[in-house]
């Protein structure tokens, strides 16, 4: 165990070894299994730098909530006039985080929004949202999940 002393009148003291970052996710690989991770994946990466933890023994990803959600289903991504968006999130991922993140009441912004899956999860929350998308064509797709 590491004394540190913290001098008069300081906040916090960084510690000698470094710091977990906080305010980070971690995501399985599409190929992770319970049998083990895939070679690209984030959260093996994480375990594979010893260092992060810090001597207890423990592999580093503990340390992080950790996401292993399959790919958004069909059912989840609108077409409208033959238009789809490419990179629909799951809404069990978004449900998941505006829960983390948000109070009934507040306001999110998703300057990205793509089909709208946060503004949907918002609305399921009971959180205010406000969507903004740059591509015209995505923007009936976002009319078509919040039609419901
Ligand atoms: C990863 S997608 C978002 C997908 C969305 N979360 C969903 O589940 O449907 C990112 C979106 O941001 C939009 N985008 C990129 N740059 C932008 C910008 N500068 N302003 C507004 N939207 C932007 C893209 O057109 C794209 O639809």
């Amino acid at each position: 165990m590491l004394a540190i002393d913290r001098p008069e009148g300081a906040a916090s003291v960084p510690h000698p070894e470094g710091r977990l970052p906080g305010n980070v996710v971690l995501e399985h690989a599409e190929y992770c299994t319970d049998d083990g991770c895939s070679a690209m994946c984030i959260v093996l990466a994480v375990d594979e730098q010893g260092c992060a933890t810090r001597g207890r023994g423990e592999a580093a990803s503990r340390f992080y909530p950790i996401l292993h959600h399959p790919k958004a289903a069909r059912a989840e991504r609108p077409i409208v006039d033959g238009v789809s968006h490419p990179t629909v999130k799951p809404r069990g991922v978004m449900d998941w985080l505006v829960a983390l993140a948000c109070r009934p009441g507040d306001t999110v912004p998703d300057m990205f929004a793509g089909t709208g899956t946060t503004l949907e999860a918002c609305r399921a929350a009971g959180v205010h949202s406000v969507g903004i998308e740059r591509e015209a064509n995505y923007i009936p797709l976002i009319h078509e999940r919040l039609k419901s």
